[in-house]
């Protein structure tokens, strides 16, 4: 058996142990005081002193055990189905997109297990064990008794849970979407309090969540009557069965002795039963939270981690895009459809194009966090010798740099090349050790600057991190605001612009082999944005650099352009090449220089 197996029939055994220490005690004690009444010797009553004195005292230990051994298995099991359920959550994918619905399952859902234990299993052993007890006792003293009590039993203890549990399942699949939906009208309520706020309608929301309220209000009160008239049955069956017994007891002769322990081991026996309704309301709910967790266990991974994952070796890096097919979901059309690109170490590469163009769905096929359909992602370090001196990815991009004028220039490193590492044989931590970088949607956590910085580089010394605020021309604020103030939830206390420079400073901070950023001047005002890609543009000099952005100004200096439209390449060259033949990007450059003579 296994551990947990032993432990659980550890925590069975003493929880049976404990209901028929009660049954003995209620027994021995009915004995005692009946017989005693009939004045015999004391030495007859001698056995029952002993025996009621060593019930009563092993009931508390063996509780005592039951309760120990029960809850330590419990909160094992829960703990352990929480490590499966991170193990299946993280190879897929970044987690935010099912966020509120995953953290109930993670929470509440994992409860259901401890609760199956606690509140299904061992009670439910416990009941089982008491009750054949107590009817097997009756079964010596009085058969007819016996039956009577069984009948009660099987009233209380099957009829009753079965009842409760069909109709809670009934009602629940009308409770679970009714709480799903006031969930929802809270968060709405929460998250767009600013926009309900600016659009007047707070109090239609508001009382839309009060209508959701008072719904799941009535099917609750409706549940709660279930368990009360269960519970209120479960008791009228417990005296009616004692009832019963004693009546038996008495046509059919049996002495007062005999009635009396048959009469209150009866009594007894109900206790562990009487619960099996609540349990039964309780397990319908257990069960539904165990499909949902087979759910989150059953979802294919985003990205599929290798078997033996490659190394990705140190140095600069050129990463080739070959032919790249990604599909967020099938059946949809590809959001990339075969796309190709290279970039050589030191170069920087623009990727342009309208919205919903695939851009940032290109830098997450980068950074690992969605599987390409077809086509590949190479790496390839460069041939030891070839350009062995200088710091590694940054100075050598210089020379890589001021000779790189079109996507071809690459291929000049291609004799001195190393085959390189397939991105699908990285694992996607190694991945985005190599390349990663400024998200569309950077987070603010709420924590000081500092600690809001050090994310992306943990064992960076001050020196380097305020380098890093220094290229993200964040010091004026930093030195106004301090570095340990915090920046409140969800960056409440920081501009549209500063949240970028933040999110600009730990890319730089992080400074990976390949630099990827997305949309860095996204939502600011003209100036700010224009300083921002300025800056930009000045810290990335000489980095491995994607930088993806709707703003064309500044873009002269970048090694190459890529235009993507609908999932393909429609253009590529730099920007003098690309303002000269027509296309997307001299209307937009065009379109841009009109706005900003304006
Ligand atoms: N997680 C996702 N699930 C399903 N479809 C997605 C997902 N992410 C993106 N898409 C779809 O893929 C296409 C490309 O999206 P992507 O985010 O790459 O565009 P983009 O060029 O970055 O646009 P923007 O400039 O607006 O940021 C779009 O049609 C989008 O609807
Ligand atoms: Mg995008």
């Amino acid at each position: 058996m296994s551990r947990t197996g032993k432990r659980l029939a550890l925590a069975m055994a003493a929880g049976a142990a404990a209901e028929l220490a009660g049954l003995g005690l209620i027994g021995s004690a009915a004995w005692l005081i009946t017989r005693a009444a009939e004045q015999p010797p004391l030495a007859a009553l001698s056995v029952a002193i002993v025996g009621v004195r060593a019930f009563a005292t092993t009931k508390g230990v063996f509780r005592y055990g039951e309760r120990l051994a029960g809850h330590d298995v419990a909160l094992r099991a829960q703990a352990t189905t929480r490590e499966e359920l991170y193990r299946a959550l993280v190879p897929a994918g970044p987690l935010n997109q099912r966020g509120a619905d995953l953290l109930s399952r993670m929470v509440d859902d994992t409860d259901a297990v401890q609760d199956l234990l606690v509140r299904g299993l061992l009670p439910a052993v416990a009941a089982l064990v008491t009750g054949l007890a107590a009817v097997t006792l009756g079964l010596f003293l009085l058969p007819a008794a016996a039956l009577v009590l069984l009948a009660g039993l099987l009233v209380a203890g099957v009829a009753l849970p079965s009842g409760v549990a069909a109709i809670t399942r009934r009602r629940s699949a009308r409770i679970a979407p009714a709480r799903a939906e006031l969930a929802a009208r809270v968060a709405d309520l929460l998250h767009g309090s600013a926009d309900l706020a600016a659009y007047g309608a707070t109090d239609r929301a508001l009382a839309a969540c009060e209508e959701a309220d008072a719904r799941l209000a009535v099917l609750e009160r409706g549940q709660a009557r279930v368990n009360a008239v269960a519970a209120c049955l479960g008791v009228l069956a417990q005296g009616l069965t004692v009832v019963g017994v004693v009546l038996v007891a008495q046509t059919s002769g049996a002495g007062t002795v005999a009635t009396a322990v048959l009469a209150l081991t009866s009594l007894v026996s109900f206790e562990p039963v009487l619960p099996m309704a609540a349990a039964a309301e309780r397990m319908t709910g257990v069960s539904a939270a165990l499909r949902r967790l087979r759910e989150v266990r059953a979802t294919p991974p985003a990205v599929t981690e290798p078997e033996r994952p490659e190394r990705v070796p140190g140095g600069p890096l050129t990463v080739e895009v070959e032919n790249l097919v990604v599909r967020h979901s099938p059946g949809r059309p590809p959001a990339l459809n075969g796309v190709s690109l290279t970039l050589t170490p030191g170069r920087r590469v623009a990727i342009v194009g309208p919205s919903g163009a695939g851009k940032s769905t290109l830098l997450a096929a980068l950074m690992r966090l969605v599987e390409p359909e077809s086509g590949t992602i190479r790496l390839h370090p460069l041939a030891s010798g070839s350009d062995s001196d200088g710091p590694p990815h940054r100075a050598k991009a210089r020379e890589a740099g001021s000779d790189g004028t079109s996507h071809h220039a690459d291929a000049r490193g291609a004799g001195n090349r190393e085959p390189g590492v397939d991105l699908r044989e990285v694992s996607p931590d190694e991945a985005r050790r190599v390349m990663t970088g400024l998200t569309q949607d950077p987070y603010v956590f709420q924590a000081s600057f500092r600690d809001n910085l050090r994310l992306a580089g943990p064992e960076a010394g001050e020196e380097e991190m305020a380098e890093a605020v220094r290229r993200a021309r964040l010091e004026t604020w930093v030195e106004r605001t301090g570095w340990d103030t915090p920046l409140g939830e969800d960056g409440r206390t920081v501009s549209g612009g500063q949240l970028q420079r933040l999110a600009l400073a730990r890319a730089l901070l992080n400074d990976p082999p390949v630099l990827l950023l997305d949309e860095p001047a996204e939502a600011l005002d003209e100036e700010t944005a224009d300083a921002l890609m300025a800056d930009l543009l000045d810290a990335t000099r000489g980095r491995t650099t994607l930088l993806v952005t709707h703003r064309l100004r500044g873009l002269e200096e970048v090694d190459e352009i890529v235009v993507l439209e609908n999932g393909v390449v429609v253009q590529r060259g730099t920007h003098d090449e690309l303002v000269e033949v027509p296309g997307y990007y001299r209307d937009l450059w065009r379109s841009e220089a009109l706005v900003s003579r304006r």
